[in-house]
């Protein structure tokens, strides 16, 4: 078995699509049965996998990379645009295909597809044998009894309190470095374009004990970097018991402080921040941590104060400004990212003026675009006309792209004679004669090996770089 695929870990990219996952190590003649997995959307989903995984393997299920060798298939599915449902139906054509071939292959569908198409799935699609809703994995041990009685197995009951604190995620196609730990579930905004809040259900925090717990035992294992998921992780709100049995209230900044003092060596990232939830407190706490990674990613979908109060954002571009401008004053040089959307619905052309002259303004290290998608049982599917045509919208997200292409270009180039710390991932992609790794800023970075490996801190001096990497040479002190 290929064990060491590196996972891509530029988070909060739905584009990722269709890994398939297995572990590290699995003696495969321990397992009764075996999984084939594959995940599409966020870093969220990919870790919703990593649950599935463990409760799959305490259940006698073994996971596997060959489709073919399974005797279940799982797609953990996203909804967040039209595209990403398309792509996922014509995978799960592909999987009834192998079906036909092998009848004892049962297929499930997992996640947020599951969740918002529900029974329709096994009547409209006739493509699958389980449905199962994001919060309802506990229950796929005996969903896939059912299923196995040739019934159609269903469960997507959205939860109020589920946050499978207690599960220990096992980790799939994982490079040993870097992990993802999921700090809440849900999200309570109702941005009117999208579908997340109807997918995942009302917001819910973990546990802050097992968040910690979890990434001790990561550290302990040798990863040397967590990145901390939520929708909305300033809102992360736990009610502690502190020594003298008193409640207190751990909020995001306590959070991010007590992660990043297991020690100097695990650094911290989190995803995805809020402009109107980021607070002060958490960028002293970025500040005060030199292994909190100077780097936010803080969508803003829109630089039109009237398209944003249309998406119930509930900011202004002025508050969005004066956040970024906080956030460099706080923390000089802080990365940034951000996600933008074109074409919503009754978006002018100053609209896009305005969205445009906002990224000017910003220059984002990192920005994930997109055109407007209508999502069913949205609140702008419900009030507003998707009106702007196709055309329209992708002319003018190509517009983004091509301004985000100059301002990434000049990121990476301001780097060029700076030092910076890079967190060894594994060999580059072109050679094993060189590493790569990210900056604290999340930029790849490429030098030659010499005598380090993965999981290493290397200082390392930019001579050159490329639209997407940085190239250097090690500074051996
Ligand atoms: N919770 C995060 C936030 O508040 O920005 C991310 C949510 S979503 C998983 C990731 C991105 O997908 C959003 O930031 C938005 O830019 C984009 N998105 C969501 N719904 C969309 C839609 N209907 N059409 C196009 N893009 C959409
Ligand atoms: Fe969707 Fe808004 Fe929640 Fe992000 S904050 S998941 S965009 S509703
Ligand atoms: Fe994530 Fe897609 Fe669901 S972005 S929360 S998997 S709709």
């Amino acid at each position: 078995m290929n064990t060491l695929l590196t996972i891509e870990s530029k988070i909060h990219d739905e584009a990722r699509q269709g890994e398939a996952y297995a572990p590290i190590t699995t003696s495969q003649n321990e397992f009764k049965k075996l999984f084939f997995i594959e995940s599409y959307g966020c870093a969220m989903n990919f870790a919703d996998s990593e649950v599935v995984a463990s409760i799959l393997q305490s259940n006698g299920y073994g996971a596997t990379k060959n489709c073919e060798a399974a005797d279940l298939i799982l797609v953990n599915t996203c909804s967040i645009r039209e595209k990403a449902e398309a792509t996922v139906r014509k995978r799960l054509t592909e999987f009834k295909k192998l079906k036909k071939l092998n009848p004892g292959i049962l297929v499930g569908v997992l996640g947020c597809m599951a969740e918002r198409l529900k029974e329709k799935f096994l009547q409209e699609e006739k493509l699958v044998d389980l449905v199962v809703g994001p919060d309802a994995y506990r229950t796929l041990p005996g969903l896939i009894e059912e299923a196995e009685t040739g019934q159609k197995a269903v469960n997507v009951l959205l939860s109020r309190d589920e946050t499978y604190a207690d599960i220990s995620p096992i980790r799939l196609n994982s490079n040993g470095v870097n992990a993802f730990v999921s700090i809440m579930r849900g999200c309570n905004n109702m941005c009117s374009f999208c579908v997340v809040p109807f997918t995942r259900g009302r917001e819910r925090s973990r546990d802050v004990n097992s968040i910690i717990e979890e990434c001790q035992n990561l550290f302990a294992e040798g990863y040397k970097e967590v990145t901390l998921l939520g929708q909305n992780v300033d809102s992360y709100h736990w009610t502690a018991a502190d020594n003298s049995k008193q409640e207190v209230a751990v909020t995001f900044a306590a959070l991010l402080e007590k992660v990043a003092l297991i020690s100097p060596l695990l650094r911290v990232r989190f995803s995805t921040s809020h402009p109107k939830d980021i607070t002060d407190e958490v960028l002293y706490t970025i500040a005060r941590h030199e292994n909190i990674c100077n780097y936010i990613h803080l969508p803003v979908q829109s630089g039109s104060s009237r398209v944003l109060q249309l998406m119930n954002r509930t900011y202004t571009r002025e508050w969005y400004i004066a956040k970024v401008n906080r956030i460099r004053e706080i923390i000089p040089g802080c990365g940034l990212s951000t996600d933008m959307i074109t074409g919503f619905c009754t978006e002018t052309d100053e609209d896009h003026d305005q969205s445009m002259s906002l990224m000017e303004y910003c220059k984002y290290d990192l920005a994930y675009m997109y055109f407007y998608s209508e999502r069913p049982g949205t609140l702008a599917a419900r009030r507003f006309e998707d009106d702007i045509p196709e055309i329209i919208k992708k002319k003018r997200l190509q517009e983004m792209v091509d301004l985000h292409r100059i301002h990434s270009l000049q990121s990476m180039q301001r780097d060029i004679g700076k030092t910076c710390k890079v967190l060894v991932e594994g060999f580059s992609k072109k050679t094993q004669n060189e590493l790569q790794g990210r900056s604290d800023h999340n930029k790849v970075v490429v030098f030659p090996k010499a005598n380090f490996k993965k999981g290493d801190y290397v200082m390392v001096k930019i001579d050159s770089c490329t639209a997407g990497t940085l190239i250097g040479t090690a500074i051996v002190e």
